[in-house]
């Protein structure tokens, strides 16, 4: 079900931890920040912005999947996740069904306050593929 993290997925965790700093959150205060990664290997950035609105709030993993679009990559192999100060997070239902449009990504995020590795398909087993979609 979930496993312990390889060194290399260890540093894009301690990466979204650090981009975890940047997000704007000044309604939930839960500050976090992501990195996805696609064939490439290039990391690519994102952090939660939030909104007086609150629906209007992103969450950091679907931010940085748009970088990684952006960038022209369309398959996810890893994407790390972090909140500050060592909080447990995993991505939430939504984001988990934006993330898997792309992929079955190996999921890096702190659970029961251990740095853990989870494949997304654990998490969302079932992701809507649309009305002809498997
Ligand atoms: N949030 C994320 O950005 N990613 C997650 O995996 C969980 C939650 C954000 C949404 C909101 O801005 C704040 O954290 C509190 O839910």
């Amino acid at each position: 079900m979930n496993r312990a993290p390889e060194p290399a997925e260890r540093l894009l965790f301690d990466e979204a931890a650090t981009l975890a700093a940047r997000a704007y959150a000044p309604y939930s205060g839960f500050s976090v920040g992501a990195v996805v990664v696609g064939p490439s290997g290039r990391g690519h950035h994102g952090v939660n912005v939030e909104n007086a609105s609150y629906p209007a709030g992103l969450c950091a993993e679907r931010a940085a999947l748009a970088a990684m679009v952006l960038f022209g990559e369309r398959t996810l192999r890893t994407v790390a996740v972090a909140a500050v100060e060592g909080r447990d997070c995993l991505p939430c239902g939504l984001c988990l069904q934006a993330l898997a449009e792309f992929g079955d990504p190996a999921i890096v995020a702190r659970l029961g306050g251990e740095v853990r590795v989870v494949q997304l398909r654990d998490l969302l087993t079932a992701p809507f593929a649309g009305e002809a979609g498997p």
